[in-house]
């Protein structure tokens, strides 16, 4: 974040409509963010102030970006996630929680220099479709930090001793900025050390993956997500500063989330109270698709104002799915 005087200049260079001073504002707030070590936000900006930025939401792929050597294919994702805190719906304790690894990480040289670190690595675990990723998103995109997304399947590698060259390959890149290094999908590395099956390969990969995040020390942020924190074992879980549970919602929370994701139309909110047995099982994700299926409904229909009946009919349409899920696992 630029500096408070900064910004006061900048503002009022444009209430005076002064271009040279705005000009002269803008280019100190490029500086100050290269010597914070966003180089990448630093370049954004400069080309904002140029006229030649092209919006970059989604991932971008360039010749330096590590690959698995067997299977060609990328090990990371570069996002700039556009997701906030306004799109998540959390229960208070988990926003404080969030809310603290940003101030911490805004203060990063302050804490640093007085002898304590900043949360550098936190650990986000509970069901699927609770906003484990969505959160990392928002972080990201409340920092202002563009977002090194990793796959771990895509980490592990079926040749010996690949995987470990794939981690460092990961983490030799994210040193070249600041980031959010995401980790999804993290259960595949995380399980237990002592699992028999593949546990020769699964042990060095835990061992390699664990040694990287004590050796790096750049300014960027870890967060690794996973569904299944019982196959993590205790060697992990202290590597973490943070760990931060994403439970399944409320019923208050369900009601949020629907009014959130409804806002562009119309109907009566309050009668999915009705359903709150129905939506027990459901996540989240579950309840933003029960809003798609109204809302696609109503776009077909070609109407802006659902029904109870459209309510109930997504419901039991999401419930049926809810299901077939349980019956999987
Ligand atoms: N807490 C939440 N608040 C708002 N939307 C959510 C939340 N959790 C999940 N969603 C919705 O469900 C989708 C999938 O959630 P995701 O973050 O991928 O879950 P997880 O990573 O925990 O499996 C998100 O993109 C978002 O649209
Ligand atoms: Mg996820």
């Amino acid at each position: 974040m630029a500096r408070a005087d900064l910004l006061k200049k900048l503002f009022s260079s444009f209430k005076q409509d002064n271009k040279e001073m705005f000009y002269a504002v803008a280019s100190e707030i490029i500086e100050d963010e290269k010597k914070k070590n966003h180089g990448i936000l630093a370049d954004d900006l400069k080309l904002i102030l140029n006229g030649n930025y092209q919006k970059k939401s989604i991932n971008t792929l360039s010749e330096n970006t590590p690959r698995d050597k067997d299977k060609d294919m990328p090990l990371i994702e570069v996002m700039y996630p556009e997701k906030y805190f306004s799109d998540l719906i959390l229960s208070d304790n988990r926003i404080i929680q969030l809310e603290q690894i940003i101030k911490e990480f805004n203060n990063w040289e302050v804490l640093v220099s007085n002898g304590v670190f900043p949360t550098r690595r936190a650990l986000f675990y509970g069901p699927p479709g609770c906003g484990k990723t969505l959160a990392a998103q928002a972080l990201a995109g409340e920092i202002g930090i563009p977002m090194l997304y990793v796959r771990f399947d895509a980490l592990i590698s079926s040749y010996l001793g690949e995987t470990a060259s794939n981690i460092s390959k990961v983490f030799d890149y994210a040193k070249k900025d600041s980031w959010l290094i995401f980790f999804d999908e993290f259960d595949a590395i995380g399980r237990s050390r002592n699992d028999s099956t593949e546990h020769g390969e699964i042990k060095r990969v835990v061992n390699a993956f664990l040694q990287q995040i004590d050796n790096y020390k750049g300014r960027s942020l870890i967060i690794a997500a996973t569904n299944f924190e019982q196959s993590l074992d205790y060697a992990i879980w202290r590597r973490f500063d943070e760990t931060i549970r994403f439970d399944m919602p409320s019923h208050d929370e369900k009601m949020k989330l629907f009014e959130l994701k409804m806002k562009r139309f119309k109907g009566p909110v309050h009668v999915l109270e009705q359903y709150m047995n129905e939506l027990e099982m459901f996540s989240h994700s579950d309840v933003e698709k029960v809003c798609q299926i109204i809302m696609k409904q109503c776009i077909l229909d070609g109407k802006k104002i659902y029904t109870k009946n459209d309510i109930e009919q997504a419901v039991k349409k999401q419930e049926k799915n809810v299901s077939l899920r349980k019956t999987q696992y």
